[in-house]
């Protein structure tokens, strides 16, 4: 007799779900997926089309796309080298996961972080070993570096700015786990846009064990598009496009990146007025009653609400979508709202108020 199909599985997939967006991807305020709420404007979606439209869509693109490599490398003031781009830095992650572990190595990630770290070490069967974070959302620095040297891990993860957590290591203190741990580092700088701190990009040179992680969706506004890059040294990087997807990425994906790079002032824009957004939001959440906000050094408040899961509806009843990340260790009642337009953000102030 034959075995049932899941017996033919790896078996990994028991302890891991397709990945879900709660709520949908769908409402009238969108503050779900720490997205911009700035589309790009048609002047500039009409240049690249007009560029598009010129590309033989009958050819494969390149193999790895070194165009819109050679455009970031450059935008960053690093060797092209160092620079590898992906379909979203999702994909990248995927790749930089399956370059770095495998049955019985040991991954560190602080907990909570981004929920797609742990399952991709699961699914590589990896030893994952969480340090969590303080009790503020803040990182403990000295836990982190204490257990990679005591479980001698292989490989840590570092999703700073954190989501879902919103806060910050600082330059040195990244550098001092990247200079201490005998472990590949890898800096997830996703939000680092809307940081204080510094990135670690300039540190690629010095060290041959970390890695950087970029991604164009959050402040660059380009979810729809998936492009994401990994910067490090050459030598690491060899490595780590060995178990790349092939032709991932297509050519609209370059050309949108070198149309939006040379139009850069749209992005800082964008990121100035969600900070000034992100401020006023904090102070006037921090007056309503039954409302905790914490810190945060990205685009989106974390708020701890009297129960997440009733707040969470209700604001999903009146049309405004927020994720509720009440789930993750150290967050309970927890509600995780990006930062959106002044409307958006004053409908989202007006239905707390009432609730
Ligand atoms: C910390 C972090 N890393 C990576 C990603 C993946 O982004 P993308 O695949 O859109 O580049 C996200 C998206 O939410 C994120 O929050």
């Amino acid at each position: 007799m034959k075995r049932d199909f899941r017996a033919l599985l790896n078996p990994a997939l028991e302890r891991i779900e397709a990945y879900k967006v709660e709520g949908g991807q769908e409402a009238e305020v969108k503050l779900n997926q720490n997205e911009s709420p700035f589309d790009l404007p048609m002047w500039l979606k009409d240049s690249i089309l007009d560029e598009f439209r010129r590309e033989p869509w009958n050819r494969y693109p390149d193999i790895l796309p070194y165009r819109g490599m050679a455009t970031y490398a450059r935008f960053l003031g690093v060797p092209a080298e160092s620079v590898i781009m992906s379909n979203g830095s999702n994909e990248m992650l995927y790749t930089i996961f399956m370059a770095c572990l495998g049955a019985g190595r040991k991954v560190l990630i602080p907990e909570p972080s981004f929920s797609l770290y742990d399952k991709l070490a699961i699914l590589m069967q990896a030893d994952v070993v969480s340090v969590p974070l303080h009790r503020d959302l803040s990182f403990d620095v000295d836990a982190i570096i204490s257990a990679a040297m005591r479980e001698q891990v292989d490989f840590i993860v570092l999703s700073t700015p954190n989501n879902p957590a919103g806060k910050s290591m600082s330059h040195d203190e990244i550098e001092r786990i990247v200079s201490t741990c005998d472990a590949i580092v890898l800096a997830d700088e996703a939000y680092i846009e809307f940081s204080k701190q510094k990135s670690v990009v300039d540190l690629i040179d010095r060290y041959p064990n970390l890695i950087v992680l970029r991604t164009m969706s959050k402040a660059l506004a380009l979810a729809g598009m998936r492009i994401g890059f990994a910067i490090t040294n050459p030598g690491l990087m060899a490595e780590i496009t060995k178990p790349k997807i092939p032709f991932a990425s297509g050519r609209l994906a370059e050309i949108t990146l070198a149309g939006v790079l040379e139009n850069y002032s749209l992005v800082t824009d964008a990121v100035r007025y969600l900070l000034a957004e992100r401020q006023r939001m904090h102070a006037e959440l921090s007056g309503i009653d039954g409302v905790e906000v914490f810190e945060s050094d990205t685009n989106f408040l974390i708020i701890r609400v009297g129960n997440a899961s009733e707040v969470f509806t209700s604001l999903k009843a009146a049309g405004v979508l927020v994720r509720n990340v009440s789930g993750y260790p150290l967050m309970e009642n927890c509600l995780r709202c990006n930062i959106g337009l002044i409307e958006e953000n004053n409908r989202l102030l007006e239905l707390l108020k009432s609730f």
